[in-house]
């Protein structure tokens, strides 16, 4: 009997509508557009500005782009998994006020993060569920409020990140086509380079961390940096490699937006040109959880039936790995 594949059958997404762009930066913090531009790639990030709004505001709005378009029952949705690393609170998941908030009443939701590889990882368990032939209809959605943990006096961080949010619909394929291999990997190491020092059980809020400044996120990007650009390239030879493709059958390589020159090495090691490479880094920044599903949304119209598409992602903690994916539909 031939195995049940689990095909992603629907995309949608949301970005905030307030830009902050490089030039507005360069006010804000000692930075300059040329440097943003050479170092990362980015030229603006989207921020969310709307009071009393977290995640789950965009995380909704890529879920109501994705019910519109695909006019999908949200009754019928079996499963909401919200991939992310800003949740609305920190107990009380928000996929759970996310599912309720759609109307996708007779699911079940949680979280999941593992920092910029969530949705990759969220890729892994909503495949499953349907491979297992347990659900039929999965709602993934990638979905961060960087800003609500970046610290907007610190240039080494803040103009990297950005809010946003996107989804997909994973549903039981007979054509064998999506998810066919993944290779995904974490190394506990890396979570002294890139971090939030307080707010959980090691270090509780106090206003010696508020003072501190430990509840923004850390990075040392240089170290980060240099594991990211080797275990993403490794990554994305291996799935190759073992699936037997070569750079003619991959029509798409779908990288994390961290840094075009971390997405750059990935594709010149999987031997790929720059058309067949989704970005959107320069609109967008790094949005963590958000920026696989964003790649799908603004690219869903040049996808085709069949084609081949490498995933690759890596992240906090450190969390990494690539999933090869063979898209379902032609829009
Ligand atoms: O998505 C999760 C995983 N995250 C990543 O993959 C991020 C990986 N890291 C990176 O993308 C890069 O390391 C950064 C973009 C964060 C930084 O780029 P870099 O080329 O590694 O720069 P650097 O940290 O080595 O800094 C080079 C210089 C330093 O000055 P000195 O010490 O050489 O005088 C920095 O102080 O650039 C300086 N610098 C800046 N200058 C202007 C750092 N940030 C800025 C800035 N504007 N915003």
């Amino acid at each position: 009997m031939k195995k049940q594949t689990a095909a992603i059958t629907a995309v949608g997404g949301y970005v905030p509508e307030f830009v902050l762009s490089n030039k507005v930066l360069e006010t804000m913090v000692e930075t300059n557009d040329e440097w943003i531009t050479s170092r990362t790639g980015i030229k603006e990030r989207r921020i969310l500005k709307k009071e009393n709004q977290g995640t789950s505001y965009l995380a909704i709005k890529a879920a109501e782009d994705l019910i519109a378009k695909s006019g999908v029952d949200p009754k019928e949705i079996d499963f909401v998994l919200v991939a992310t690393a800003t949740p609305d609170l920190p107990v009380a998941a928000t996929a759970a006020y996310v599912a309720s908030e759609i109307g996708a009443v007779n699911a079940f939701s949680y979280d999941l993060q593992a920092a910029c590889s969530s949705f990759l990882f969220g890729m892994s368990t909503a495949a499953s569920y349907i491979e297992s032939g347990r659900y039929k209809k999965v709602l993934l959605i990638g979905a961060d409020k960087m800003s609500s943990i970046i610290d907007y006096t610190d240039r080494t961080t803040c103009i990297i990140f950005g809010d946003g949010a996107g989804a997909a619909l994973f549903e039981p394929n007979d054509e064998g086509l999506g998810l066919q291999d993944e290779y995904l990997r974490t190394d506990g190491v890396g979570r002294q380079f890139l971090k939030i020092d307080a707010g959980g059980s090691i270090l509780p809020a106090s206003e010696e961390t508020i003072k501190n400044k430990q509840h923004y996120v850390y990075q040392d990007g240089k170290s980060v940096f240099k594991f990211a650009v080797s275990n993403m390239a490794d990554v994305s030879a291996l799935i190759m490699d073992r699936n037997n493709l070569t750079h003619d059958d991959v029509q798409w390589l779908v990288p994390h937006q961290a840094n075009k020159r971390i997405i750059n090495a990935t594709a010149n090691r999987m031997g790929l040109d720059a058309d067949k490479v989704m970005i959107n880094i320069h609109r967008y920044g790094n949005t963590t959880s958000a920026t696989l599903p964003l790649l799908l949304f603004d690219y869903e119209k040049q996808l085709k039936k069949g084609d081949n598409l490498i995933f690759a992602a890596f992240g906090g903690g450190f969390t990494w790995g690539s999933i090869y994916l063979k898209w379902a539909y032609n829009s």
